[in-house]
């Protein structure tokens, strides 16, 4: 039988037979095991309906034990022969409760836990998601939705873009217009939103409860044309050189003008006014509020795409505001084109270029680790979900690539970058832009299953991911997906089962 665990763990050992469960089943906490003991009672209710007790008692057969440990972060164990043991500090049981609930097959008529013995630890130690709120806003409910599905897949931070050309998504109260007037619209005229500061709380409340830190972007200098609704005095005139107009001709989308909404997705056209003090007050405003909200180390300060802007300009910017991230406390994270600049030490590289790399951008991605930092791996041909998994799909985009499950799932994050330590690679990251996507179905429709793949490129040992393992397993997990509502693509190169 194929036990249908995603992303692979690093050691299992199966053996003939099964735990089974039943109405007498019970979790047995040990050492403070509550958290996990609970996120499981609610895992099985939710997959077989059986509402096991829980309890603090000697274990008796057939009992799951939930036993918290100083092992390192994110490490556990889990037996089961005749109960059921799970071990690991408060991260690693977590995953040891996501993994039993993978583990939970029906033989047709009782649910069942097949013996296996599993020793597991993650390979890196950023593994990520990425949700663009500002082409599309999406409220509290279906962010929290976006983090139970990576929760499960052991994703450990949320990257919300927060900002950007079509909407500003969050309270700031000492620039309060920003809420007023540069978050009301979203792209082609979608319903805009913003998160109250409590709605941010919130939503980084319920990602810690599920392991996953919250890392807020403020897209900048770039992708900056929704502050000009508000605060116009900080923003340039859109620039329109000859490739944006072209890239807006090949969109067939109209032209940003300044102080009025930007409702398409061309990319490149904005800055705030680079060296205006003004520009400064306001970052340093935003960025300390956005700091004090964020209780996880980083701050992601964009840097993409500023296409329209001198290099010497773009240099000065993203040296300042690395700097000032690190005043305010945090590690500043900034997409791998701020890799051309004198970032700030200890500043975090995202490469979102192509696994081929072309141009300047590995020279950019190697320049975070030679400035002490390190580097998050987003390939866009390979991890990026917003991009159509073959060209008829309905939804996302194919400016980089059509992605299918196999591509998602084979590439190796230390192959990329000639001459980037393998040690400077921090992690993983899959985004998903919100161009095409309106609802949570949408969501689902463009991250299942690929994010499957991009969860196991971050978590499993390289040497042991295989496709073909990876396809049999994610066929028989996409089971568990729809039995939890998670309706996603079911591309025809896996054969689906219906356990
Ligand atoms: C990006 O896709 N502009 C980071």
């Amino acid at each position: 039988m194929v036990l249908p665990l995603v992303p692979l763990p690093s050691s299992i050992t199966e053996s003939t037979g099964a735990l089974s469960l039943t109405p007498a089943t019970r979790i047995i906490v040990e050492q403070g095991a509550d958290a996990a003991a609970s996120v499981l009672a609610d895992g099985i209710a939710e997959r077989t309906g059986l509402h096991p007790a829980i309890a603090v008692d000697a274990a008796r057969p057939g009992d799951i034990v939930v036993r918290r440990t100083a092992r390192q972060s994110e490490q556990y164990t889990l037996r089961v022969g005749e109960t059921a043991q799970l071990e690991g500090d408060e991260a690693g049981l977590f995953y040891a409760v996501q993994t039993l609930r993978q583990l939970l097959v029906t033989d047709g008529e009782a649910w069942v836990l097949p013996h296996a013995e599993i020793d597991d630890a993650p390979r890196f130690a950023y593994r990520g998601v990425m949700l663009d709120v500002a082409r599309t806003f999406f409220d509290v409910d279906t962010v929290k939705a976006f983090i139970d599905r990576a929760s499960s897949l052991k994703f450990n931070r949320l990257h919300l873009h927060l900002t950007d050309d079509q909407g500003w998504r969050l309270q700031i109260d000492s620039r309060p217009l920003l809420a007023e007037r540069s978050s009301t619209t979203a792209a082609l005229g979608r319903q805009g939103g913003y998160y109250t500061k409590d709605d941010f709380r919130e939503i980084v409340r319920y990602a810690a409860a599920h392991h996953m830190v919250v890392v807020p972007e403020i897209d900048l200098p770039g992708h900056t044309h929704a502050i000009g609704l508000a605060y116009p005095e900080i923003v340039e005139e859109p620039v329109m050189n000859d490739g944006l107009l072209a890239q807006a001709e090949a969109l067939s989308q109209p032209l940003p003008v300044a102080g009025e909404p930007y409702l398409g997705w061309g990319v490149g056209h904005s800055s705030v006014k680079i060296h205006d003090d003004a520009t400064w007050e306001f970052l340093r405003d935003a960025l300390t509020e956005l700091a004090e909200l964020t209780p996880g180390p980083y701050l992601h300060v964009g840097g993409d795409e500023c296409l329209g802007t001198a290099q010497a300009d773009f240099g000065a910017f993203i040296e300042r505001v690395t700097a000032l991230t690190i005043e305010l406390g945090k590690t500043p994270i900034a997409w791998h084109e701020a890799g051309a600049a004198e970032v700030a030490e200890g500043t975090i590289g995202q490469y979102w270029g192509s696994t081929t790399p072309s141009g300047a951008h590995a020279d950019h991605a190697r320049r975070f680790a030679e400035r002490g930092g390190s580097v998050i791996m987003s390939p866009s041909n390979t991890a990026y979900l917003d991009q159509k998994y073959d060209a008829d799909f309905p939804l996302g985009l194919d400016w980089a690539a059509l992605i299918d499950l196999q591509t998602a799932y084979e590439w190796e994050p230390t192959a990329i970058v000639d001459g980037l330590p393998a040690e400077a690679i921090l992690g993983v990251e899959g985004p998903l832009w919100s161009e095409t996507i309106e609802t949570l179905n949408d969501i689902d429709q463009l991250i299942f299953p690929r994010v499957a793949a991009i969860a196991e490129v971050a978590w499993s040992p390289a040497e042991t991911r295989e496709w073909a393992s990876f396809r049999e397993r994610v066929g028989v997990l996409g089971a568990a997906w729809e039995a939890a509502g998670w309706a996603g693509h079911r591309p025809a190169e896996i054969v689906w089962s219906s356990r």
